[in-house]
């Protein structure tokens, strides 16, 4: 007999949220403040912990490695259970990594990049393997957008990640819309999830109301199902295993919800490591999107365009004149360049130098600009070239259901 479903963490889930506080769901992310979102007051507001200098230190003891500065300069700044996993790896145990993407436009951009690269970097610390989800059902819910259409979507980002350089032998990469057909073990772990949730909860996590389409309330257990291991038979044989899941703070609410409903399935909790956003290019109010080509640089965008949308868009801390800037100096807390150089400059040296520099007075913002370019160019530039080589076949590798190189037993 089954039991009925805990309801202590769903029942926090129905944010108190207040008219000035920052709006973060997966849907919508905006700040009325110039350094953007508030992650300190977000942490309370979700009860989620945050990644100190404790934990990133741990990280160090057990990977052995230094932490990434993605890590390190808290823009993974937040996490759930990330300890327990910690001590799985301690105890030479095993656990695996998911994350995913709802595919929204041919290309994707910088800011898309960031939970990626980082996944990357965890799945190489630790070795272990990783299931990556393009939840093209969930966009023809949300979107004005055929099946078709998402599908094809779908495949285009799917290259796109790829070409971030994950290992064949490690990766396997799905999209819902083909996977959910092919692997009836995945089907079964939405049902009886589904059957934990009522709609009632669905409403106060993620807003739903009586005119959204049926589709969007079911999908939050489309979203969890890759959470359980024995959704990827051909991985994990039936072996159940912890997971680390990777995401932007959006995505926090479809994984309250799986936490709650893994102790009924019998499975522990997903951890979770969250990052904050990359800011748009206008400024740290909202972050960078697909739909807005100005305020995005995309990972096909040419050297030129970079460069022009650098000089152009790219928000200032800097004064209004040369005399006041070398006088008052610049505010690299609101100016885009600057945190565009935080996320992609990994020299932490050259970072602070450049920080002190600015705030001096003694770098300009056109400098700083071009420091910015000079960074992120050659980075998409050798993106690019990876891109060029991830043919339809090289696709087929990834998406192919298949054991990889560990073995469950
Ligand atoms: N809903 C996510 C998006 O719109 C895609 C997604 C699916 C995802 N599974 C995930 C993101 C797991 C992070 C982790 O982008």
């Amino acid at each position: 007999m089954e039991e009925p479903v805990p309801i202590a963490e769903i029942a926090n889930l129905d944010l108190d949220v207040q008219e000035d506080d920052d709006i973060v769901d997966p849907w919508n992310v905006a700040s009325k403040s110039d350094t953007g979102i508030d992650y300190e007051k977000l942490i309370k507001r979700f009860g989620c912990s945050k990644v100190d200098d404790e934990l990133i230190a741990r990280f160090e003891k057990v990977t052995g490695k230094p932490a990434h500065h993605l890590l390190k300069r808290g823009i993974f700044f937040s996490h759930r259970d990330m300890h327990s996993i910690l001590n799985i790896v301690e105890a030479g145990k095993q656990f695996y990594l998911y994350t995913g993407r709802g595919p929204s436009s041919d290309s994707m951009h910088l800011g898309h990049l960031i939970p990626f690269l980082f996944t990357k970097w965890l799945q190489e610390v630790f070795d272990v393997p990783l299931v990556i989800q393009l939840t093209d059902d969930e966009k023809a819910f949300w979107k004005d957008m055929t099946v078709e259409t998402s599908m094809k979507m779908a495949f285009d980002n799917a290259k796109d990640i790829v070409a971030v350089g994950f290992d064949l032998e490690k990766t396997f990469i799905f999209n819902d819309l083909t996977y959910i057909g092919q692997c009836p073990e995945f089907y079964r772990n939405m049902v009886r999830i589904q059957k934990c949730v009522t709609f009632n909860q669905v409403k106060g996590i993620f807003g739903f109301g009586d005119s959204d389409v049926i589709g969007k309330i079911t999908f939050p257990s489309i979203q969890a199902a890759p959470a359980f291991s024995t959704s990827f038979p051909a991985i994990f044989n039936d072996k159940k295993l912890p997971v680390l899941i990777p995401c932007a703070i959006d995505q926090d609410p479809y994984f309250r919800m799986t936490r709650d409903v893994s102790a009924r399935l019998k499975f522990p909790k997903p951890a979770l490591l969250h990052s904050s956003f990359l800011p748009a290019l206008q400024g740290a109010q909202t972050k960078m999107s697909a739909s807005d080509v100005n305020a995005s640089i995309f990972l096909n965008d040419t050297a030129k365009q970079i460069k022009n949308k650098i000089n152009k868009h790219a928000f200032s801390g800097g004064q209004p004149t040369v005399e006041e800037h070398r006088l008052k100096g610049g505010n690299p807390d609101i100016d885009i360049s600057y945190q565009y150089l935080k996320f992609f400059l990994e020299d932490d040296e050259k970072l602070a130098d450049i920080r002190q520099r600015y705030i001096s007075g003694e770098m300009l913002t056109g400098e700083l600009k071009k420091a910015a370019i000079d960074c992120i160019s050659p980075i998409i530039t050798e993106y690019q070239e990876r891109r060029a080589k991830v043919t339809d076949d090289v696709l087929k590798q990834y998406m192919t259901i298949r054991k990889l190189k560990f073995d469950y037993k």
